[in-house]
């Protein structure tokens, strides 16, 4: 499945392949779990709207600056910029996604290890018959314990592992491909069944109609760090991702295609969920908990409820999977290619370490609740920590790099496939690239960190 990509090194066969890769690990949890439970602490409407913009003016540049590194580099996310900056500290942005990449991770397991829980009590029918109280019963019972979510954790990074190491990876993600659609199609009745509930419009209106006033430095940076971690941005993902694409293939087209099904995805995902929160009388602003306290009345109030629940949940599980695998990858290739050891031992190592920072996540809904730092359990501080301040500060120093320190003409050379392509609106693209996205990055950054502007902190985060 694997051919020899440029230098002799592994690489993505196709352009199908690719494009399975970069949004099989876009497309996971992030927009069907994270995006309606941070929209939703976050005021709703004027969060979609913002959140949008930053996708394209900051997300998509973002994106496409990952692209051309790894590509340029064909080094994991360290070694590319050594390799492009020799003898320049540039390399430190990989140092720092490998440690967002150990901290996603971590707490990325205890979620999926939740979607494989709800797998099975879908197949056993434990939804049915439930009101939206017993429900929300059932998933604090279940989440709150020490054994059963971390036995799921395991299984789940079991389950990352096996596929990292065994070579399998591709075929899963051509696997995913075609499942996804499904996954879309499910959304899409889902959302139908939610909308046509009695009282959804109140949670339509939650979504769509902006409300400025609750607009504040929080709120920004909560729309950026849920932009960035949904497009598996400001790590070194698709630097990673980027060193196996071939020279032919056109960057620019992919990181287009890949936001767009990516921010699709999780409108859609909100406008099953929210309608649905309202129409049960969950709270909206709830925290990490929200669709698996909303989804399981959706599926009970669907002629053929039962299937549609275990479909689902096993397609959400998917999503996770291919998004882990790229997360751990951005680790593995750093440790085979830098450090020299062998692929087998270097995802052992890293799960391992993981693994063993996730354990905490998923006791910090349970036996460590109590436990908080700066106000946050660990599950939030990791989240918040990678998310809001590791992923953009990440992302700003990609945009640095790409638009001040590479030579235009070299950004250009690779994303025109050495002259082959045309790039358009290359001038717009510089300029989003040199000026919009390092502003408005560290602008957010600053005023949510209390440099300037409103000093709140940005600790409003709450779970
Ligand atoms: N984007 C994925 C999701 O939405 C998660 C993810 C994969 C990720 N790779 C990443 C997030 C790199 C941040 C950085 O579920």
């Amino acid at each position: 499945m694997t051919s020899l990509g440029n230098e002799g090194r592994d690489g993505f066969s196709s352009r199908f392949g690719i494009i399975c890769a970069a949004a099989g690990s876009a497309i996971g949890l992030g927009n069907i779990w994270r995006f309606p439970y941070i929209a939703g602490e976050s005021g709703g409407g004027a969060f979609l709207l913002i959140y949008l913009g930053f996708i394209l003016m900051l997300g998509i540049p973002v994106m496409l600056s990952e692209f051309v590194i790894g590509r340029r580099g064909q080094r994991n996310a360290l070694g590319s910029f050594k390799r492009l900056a020799p003898g320049k500290p540039w390399y430190f942005v990989g140092v720092m996604g490998i440690i967002a990449a150990f901290m996603i991770l971590a707490f990325y397991s205890t979620i999926a290890g939740w979607t494989l829980e709800y797998i099975v009590k879908a197949i056993s029918n434990s939804f049915a018959g439930k009101s939206s109280g017993e429900i929300e019963q059932m998933f604090n019972a279940f989440h709150t314990q020490a054994f059963r979510p971390i036995l799921w954790q395991l299984i789940f990074m079991f389950m990352t592992v096996w596929i990292i190491m065994s070579g399998v990876r591709q075929g899963i993600e051509r696997y995913a491909k075609i499942l996804m659609p499904f996954l879309v199609l499910l959304l899409i009745i889902m959302a139908i069944r939610s909308i046509t509930l009695p009282g959804a419009v109140e949670g339509l209106s939650f979504l769509f109609k902006p409300d400025f006033s609750a607009v504040d430095s929080s709120v920004l940076l909560a729309a950026l760090g849920q932009a960035f971690f949904s497009l598996s941005i400001g790590m070194g993902t698709l630097i990673t991702y980027g060193s196996y694409i071939q020279k032919k293939n056109k960057l620019g087209n992919l990181a287009i295609e890949v936001s767009m099904a990516d921010t699709l995805i999780a409108i859609l995902a909100g406008v099953a969920i929210f309608p649905a929160v309202f129409a049960f009388g969950v709270d909206p602003a709830g925290g990490p908990g929200l669709i698996f306290n909303v989804l399981p009345g959706i599926f009970q109030q669907m002629p053929g409820g039962y299937f549609f629940a275990i479909i689902f949940f096993v397609l959400l599980s998917i999503a996770a999977l291919t998004s882990s695998i790229s997360i751990l990858e951005v680790v593995v290739a750093y440790m085979t290619e830098e450090l020299k050891m062998s692929r087998r031992k270097a995802t052992i190592m890293s799960a391992l370490a993981a693994t063993f920072v996730g354990l905490f996540c998923t006791l910090s809904f349970g036996p460590l609740k109590g436990l908080t730092i700066t106000g946050l359990s660990i599950f939030d501080l990791l989240d918040y920590t990678a998310s809001n301040l590791l992923l953009p500060l990440g992302g700003l120093m990609i945009v640095l790099f790409v638009g001040w320190y590479m030579k235009d003409a070299d950004f250009k050379d690779e994303l025109s496939n050495k002259g082959l392509l045309k790039v358009r609106i290359f001038g717009v693209l510089m300029f989003l690239l040199k000026f919009i996205a390092p502003v408005a990055i560290a602008l957010i950054l600053l005023n949510s960190l209390g440099f300037i502007g409103p000093v709140d902190g940005g600790t409003e985060h709450s779970n």
